[in-house]
């Protein structure tokens, strides 16, 4: 491959054809500095120069049949649309530690292995690595997949940007990882890895590549929950997908969501756990999210229907009500928002009566999942009044947001959480369009 010159702002990583004096990404002056790039001719190689270039009418462009490469993971081909588009570029960004490299390696071991019994054709990945050395992803592969001989998968550890762009130039992989793009490095950019300019100059190489030679490239970016902004978020305007593993350290729920798709809706989710050997994936995820006996005989206990995405699932929510010591009771929110907590406490006070405001009040979300979404509001009011007055509620499914008047609110899809209750066999709903008032809610429960 002929290399091509171009000129690349060291403040940023723009890439531009000439020499400017000024960058338009970030506005500084006489920061382009000539390279040395193997990208750029490219085009030329594959015959798709600019003599070449023809544009189409909409019924001449073809569509083709394996548009998606399917990963053997149908909660990430939900989450991405029905799979990986080809020649698209995705940022898996999470949390250091969260399993991003596993869920790739598996995905690349899944799709590669000659003896995967769904899958009937195998592909070639290409997996870099500048996070760990061949030997070391040997051992996790081992460690998630038992039978790891007859597979098409390569590996290759390395921190040059150049250099990966380079392997996949040559090696023409059905996918690509790179992994993570914060230890990519080039030397035609100024800064270390994880600087602004090499993660932008690292991602727009990748792109390029992907777009080109229509291979798919996933890539790894690191953050950190205060860091949203900054490092390879930088990127999620420049990539077409962008994914996020959240998880907490002391938990093995993973959820994937979509923030970002150009093929697909970012509604969906996908909900995994991590095990010994490797991430499994979760298709009922009330297994998960509900203790192992349901919530019987047990007081503080109330089951909620929680939508992620398009999906609707039962979460328990526990409450522990106790009388407090201390001048100022405490508050204690695990998996819900405490603001929340505080308000919905001050609404049961003034519109039910009970008497709590001498109580600790402990509230959790039963499988350490977060929950947002305000239809949980009534479950955790009653999760309280169950624990305050040793009543049990158990098989009690409960879906409403709770306003500042005391009166239940509707819910989005609430026939949706409505079936998916009765799915599961709960026949006691509480729910908005039964009551009116959270007082009237909870005089049926009886005292
Ligand atoms: P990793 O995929 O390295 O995280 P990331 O790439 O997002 O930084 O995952 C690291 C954690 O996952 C580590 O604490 C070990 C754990 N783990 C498992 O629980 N099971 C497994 O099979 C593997 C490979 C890792
Ligand atoms: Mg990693």
């Amino acid at each position: 491959m002929k290399s091509s010159i171009s000129f690349v702002c060291q403040e940023c990583g723009y890439d531009s054809p000439q020499w400017l004096g000024k960058c338009p990404e970030c506005g500084m002056w006489n920061t382009f500095r000539e390279i040395q790039s193997g990208v750029q001719s490219l085009g030329k190689t594959d015959g798709t120069s600019a003599i070449n270039i023809t544009a189409k009418k909409l019924e001449e462009i073809k569509i083709e049949e394996k548009h998606r490469i399917k990963t053997c993971f149908p909660e990430l081909d939900t989450v991405l649309g029905g799979g990986v588009v080809k020649g698209s570029v995705i940022l898996l960004a999470g949390d250091p530690g969260v399993g991003k490299s596993t869920l790739l390696l598996q995905l690349a071991l899944n799709v590669t292995s000659t003896s995967s019994p769904s899958f009937p054709s195998v592909l070639k990945v290409l997996y870099i690595s500048g996070e760990e050395s061949q030997e070391q992803i040997k051992l996790r592969a081992k460690r998630i997949y038992k039978n790891i001989k007859d597979n098409n998968l390569l590996i290759l550890s390395s921190t040059s940007t150049d250099q990966a762009v380079l392997a996949i130039v040559k090696a023409k992989p059905s996918l690509a990882i790179v992994d993570s793009i914060q230890t990519m490095e080039s030397e035609n950019v100024a800064g270390l890895s994880g600087s602004i300019p090499q993660v932008r100059y690292g991602a727009s190489q990748f792109i390029k590549i992907a777009k080109t030679l229509n291979i798919p490239i996933i890539i790894v970016g690191h953050v950190t929950k205060e860091g949203m902004v900054a490092g390879p978020m930088v990127l999620s305007h420049m990539v077409d997908t962008v994914l996020f593993l959240e998880g907490e350290k002391f938990t093995k729920t993973r959820i994937l969501r979509s923030l970002k798709n150009r093929f697909g809706s970012i509604d969906e989710v996908g909900i995994f756990t991590m095990e010994e050997a490797g991430i499994e994936e979760i298709k009922n995820p009330e297994q998960l999210f509900l203790s192992k006996d349901g919530n019987k005989n047990r007081f503080g206990s109330v089951l909620v229907v929680t939508l992620e995405g398009t999906r609707a699932f039962l979460v328990e929510i526990q409450a522990l009500v106790v009388a407090s010591r201390m001048p100022l009771p405490r508050r204690v929110a695990s998996g819900i928002d405490y603001k929340r907590l505080e308000l919905l406490l001050a609404v049961i006070q003034k519109h039910c009566g009970l008497p709590i405001g001498g109580m600790d009040v402990f509230v959790n979300v039963a499988g350490g999942l977060k929950l947002s979404d305000p239809a949980a509001d009534l479950g955790i009011c009653l999760a309280i009044f169950s624990s305050f007055k040793n009543i049990c509620l158990s098989d009690t499914v409960v879906i409403s947001e709770v306003g500042l008047l005391g009166e239940l609110r509707g819910v989005q899809s609430l026939d949706k959480r409505i079936k998916e209750a009765k799915r599961l066999g709960f026949k006691k709903i509480i729910s908005c369009d039964k009551y009116e008032m959270l007082n009237e809610a909870i005089k049926s429960l009886g005292k």
